[in-house]
């Protein structure tokens, strides 16, 4: 990884450069208070494998006696994370009839995995379908919380703020997870709460492929799922927000029926065609969460993880389902513009055949990201679950190897998705990560934020 090659090379240098601009001295062969580096302590550098800085400074000392900055180390930066899906109850909770406490004790006990596997960051669904896993105001509770839509856990608990206060005393991030459009789950048949967006907004909520979908192209739907996550940036100390790859549905083979909106656009004027107006509207939710949620908390982290092909062709080689021309999502526009602060491409295939290959997708996606923004491979745990064909775990370790030959072009860590297969300890996955992350690395620093 460049950032571990760039603490090689600054030790190289304070080492034996004659050119340092400040020659620090050891106070004492004891201590060692470096400018850069903070504390360290002088002992044989046998003892402190971990040090991640070795300084050459304890003259008088016996050569093995060096300066070891295990204490206040220059971090590793890695962004090492899972998702915790809601919908349907994918990952958590277990049931949706589960009591408060055993759902409480299984968030607990994933987020003791993260911390055990020296992982940093979950990206926690609280919003999978117009509805909240959170106290919510405008939107009801959700049904994979409490087991009836709009009714309230009993006895009352939040679940964003309770996974954000046990988190974050392990040092572990929080990125809230948000569904912009989709309504209710395929499949699910409750009526919505007077607060859902079909409710809300009758007039743009459709049903498509079994599913109820809100308008992308609809100015008041889009303002209400600014306000959602306005809401929740200004009342929760998350870290970071997120979406995933829905924006417009995966098509069912029939045509979205927003033909009314589309009209409604070219009456005012519009001159776009279908396709593009569909993009410059998803374009206009992303630009408009960038600009808003920074404007509430500057620090806040803002990514998106799309489907992990831009477009079928691209790069030479690459065939699938063209984001682009299918979800209307011209991911690689929020790259270059810097609309989000990191992309996490669902880069879910396998590294050899050519068709999706994870590095030459990987390659492709950090050549876009010009505005200098990260890019954090998704990773597809679900696929050693998988009946046909499954992975092998060595699949994921080479992925994972591969994006860190990849840390000096902004390939800068990995989200697997999901917890469950981690969680389960599936083909020994937990082992196979806790040698990858054999020690704490923290989040990459954003340094335009
Ligand atoms: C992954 O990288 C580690 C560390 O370099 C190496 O020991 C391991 O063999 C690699 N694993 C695979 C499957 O490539």
């Amino acid at each position: 990884m460049l950032l571990f090659s760039i603490i090689v090379t600054v030790c190289y240098s304070l080492s034996w450069s004659t050119s340092l601009l400040i020659q620090p001295k050891a106070d004492s062969c004891t201590t060692y208070n470096h400018p850069q580096y903070g504390i360290g302590q002088c002992i044989e550098t046998s003892k402190c494998p971990n040090a991640l800085y070795i300084s050459g400074y304890c003259e008088s000392q016996p050569a093995n006696i060096k300066c070891c900055f295990s204490l206040n180390p220059v971090e590793r930066q890695e962004f090492r994370a899972i998702w915790i899906a809601t919908a349907t109850n994918i990952d958590w909770p277990s049931s949706k009839t589960a009591t408060t406490a055993t759902q409480q004790n299984e968030l607990v006990n994933i987020l003791n995995m993260v911390q055990r596997l020296n992982m940093n960051a979950v990206i926690f669904q609280v919003r999978p379908a117009g509805d909240a896993l959170y106290s919510s105001t405008l939107e009801p509770w959700s049904l994979y919380l409490t087991g009836t839509h709009g009714v309230a856990p009993s006895p009352i608990w939040d679940p964003l703020q309770f996974i954000l206060t046990e988190a974050h005393k392990r040092n572990i991030e929080v990125h809230a997870w948000i569904n912009p459009y989709r309504a209710r789950m395929k499949g699910a048949t409750y009526t919505p709460a007077a607060t859902n967006m079909a409710k809300r907004f009758p007039k743009y909520a459709y049903t498509y492929d079994s599913q109820l979908w809100m308008d992308p192209g609809s100015k008041e739907v889009q303002e209400f799922v600014l306000n959602v996550a306005e809401d929740i940036v200004r009342r929760y100390a998350v870290d970071g927000l997120h979406i995933d790859d829905y924006f417009y549905p995966y098509g069912d083979g029939t045509e979205f029926p927003d033909s009314t909106t589309f009209s409604s656009y070219q009456q005012q004027g519009g001159s776009m065609n279908k396709a593009d107006w569909r993009r410059s509207n998803v374009n206009y939710l992303i630009e408009s969460l960038y600009n808003r949620l920074h404007a509430i908390r500057p620090k806040i982290k803002f990514g998106v993880s799309p489907f992990g092909i831009w477009k079928s062709g691209t790069p030479a080689g690459i065939t699938g389902l063209s984001s682009y021309d299918s979800l209307y999502c011209d991911s690689r526009l929020w790259l270059q513009q810097g609309t989000v602060d990191y992309l996490t491409p669902q880069l879910y295939w396998a590294i050899d055949p050519p068709a999706q290959s994870y590095n030459a997708l990987l390659n492709w996606w950090i050549g876009q990201s010009t505005k200098g923004r990260h890019v954090y491979a998704g990773n597809a745990a679900y696929r050693m679950s998988q009946a046909t064909s499954p992975w092998a775990v060595t699949e994921l370790v080479r992925q994972v190897n591969l994006t860190r030959t990849m840390s000096n072009r902004l390939a800068l860590g990995n989200v697997f998705f999901s917890t469950k297969q981690l969680m389960q300890n599936v083909k020994g996955i937990q082992n196979e990560l806790a040698k990858l992350y054999t020690d704490k690395a923290i989040v990459p620093k954003m340094n335009w934020l």
